[in-house]
């Protein structure tokens, strides 16, 4: 077993080392976009948690940006709060800061995402403001729950707002960016989760929505490869935004398997540096934490990695963490089944 194991080792890195020498240039560092300096970000869901936290740094980076979320009060208290540099983290999600940035940087549009024709006019006014440069599909909900005992309403608005959202953001934005991306190089990012990645029990339609937009990423990564237009998929795990509120209300008691912990959750502000750092990279697949690189190499699927350090992490890996899953599944499967058989279900 072990002479196997190290065959296959020897035999990957010679495999590697092969392609690079062959295809030196795949692993080229390169900087899709360099600097974020006079570029113009268009952030959904930008009125809290990740997304403000991204229009923060974005504006830290001397961008422009435009934010869109459907409750203009709280947009204009987001914007308040860049504007006189008093970010907190019990409203926002981001630790504080004390950066002010003028108004004349900040757009905001209240529209909902999951209302093509709303979106469709934000996006064509935010664009005569200026040209977007990085389109973030950030805004995203959950309701928790066994499948089940879920209303189909409830079901429905998850898929429209973080699969839809996304699907009427892009569609409405990316005429427009085709028409000027081939001189200036421009980004859609997608922000999925971990739970678009793995299964996260007791998030069904989360969880579903988050490995659908996987999938959009993929296609629309190929199709716009001759437009100059990279297409990066965020996978954060659990970070300390609004949004834990409601995994808080719904986590099932004494539930190990949703490897839930507030205590352990990112900070939004580190998430949103690493997001726009690989975004600048124009990598694809971003993951945020090191729970999240383990996932990332378990599920990259065909995606090949994007380094050489990560291709070198990931051959190393691979091998050891699918040997993990095997411990780790029949533990969680029994886990489970314990639950159900106490009846422990969703707080209400
Ligand atoms: N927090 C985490 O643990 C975590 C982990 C992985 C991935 N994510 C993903 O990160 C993204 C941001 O989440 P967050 O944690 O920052 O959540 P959050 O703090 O609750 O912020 C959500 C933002 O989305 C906006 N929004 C929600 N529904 C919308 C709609 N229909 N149309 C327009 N805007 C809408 C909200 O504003 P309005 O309510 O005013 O519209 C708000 O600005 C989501 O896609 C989420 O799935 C979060």
């Amino acid at each position: 077993m072990t002479m196997m194991m190290a065959a296959f080792l020897v035999l990957a890195i010679l495999l590697l080392l092969l392609f690079l020498l062959c295809f030196p240039r795949q692993f080229k560092p390169h900087l899709h976009i360099p600097s974020l300096h006079g570029k113009h970000v268009l952030i959904t869901g930008g009125s809290s948690g990740i997304g403000l936290a991204l229009a923060h740094h974005c504006l830290l980076q001397g961008s422009y940006v435009t934010l869109i979320a459907r409750n203009a009060d709280r947009l204009s208290q987001a914007a308040q709060s860049l504007v006189h540099g008093n970010l907190s983290t019990s409203a926002s999600g981001v630790n504080g800061h004390s950066a002010q940035y003028s108004k004349d940087r900040i757009l905001l549009k209240a529209a909902d995402v999951s209302d093509a024709a709303a979106m469709s006019n934000a996006i064509a006014e935010s664009f005569s403001w200026r040209p977007i440069d990085v389109l973030v599909c950030n805004a995203g909900t959950s309701v928790n729950g066994l499948f089940d005992d879920m209303k189909i309403s409830d079901l429905e608005t998850v898929t429209r707002i973080n699969l839809l959202g996304c699907v009427y953001t892009i569609y409405a934005a990316l005429p427009l960016m085709k028409a000027r991306s081939k001189r200036h190089p421009s980004s859609i990012v997608i922000v999925s989760s971990l739970s678009g990645l793995l299964f996260v029990y007791g998030a069904n339609m989360y969880s579903a929505t988050k490995h659908a937009l996987k999938g959009l990423a993929e296609v629309l990564r190929f199709e716009l490869l001759s437009d100059n237009i990279k297409v990066s998929l965020v996978c954060p795990g659990f970070t300390e935004t609004p949004l834990l509120d409601l995994a808080d209300k719904h986590v099932i008691e004494g539930n190990k398997i949703f490897f839930y912990d507030r205590d352990y959750a990112e900070a939004a502000k580190v998430v949103a540096a690493k997001t726009m750092e690989g975004v600048k990279q124009g990598k694809f697949l971003i993951t945020t934490s090191a729970a999240g690189l383990m996932v990332r190499i378990l599920a990259r699927g065909f995606t090949p990695a994007e380094s050489l350090s990560d291709a070198l992490l990931e051959i190393f890996l691979l091998v050891p963490l699918r040997v993990a899953t095997h411990v780790w599944f029949p533990f969680a499967k029994r886990l489970i089944k314990k639950q159900q058989k106490q009846g422990l279900n969703f707080k209400e």
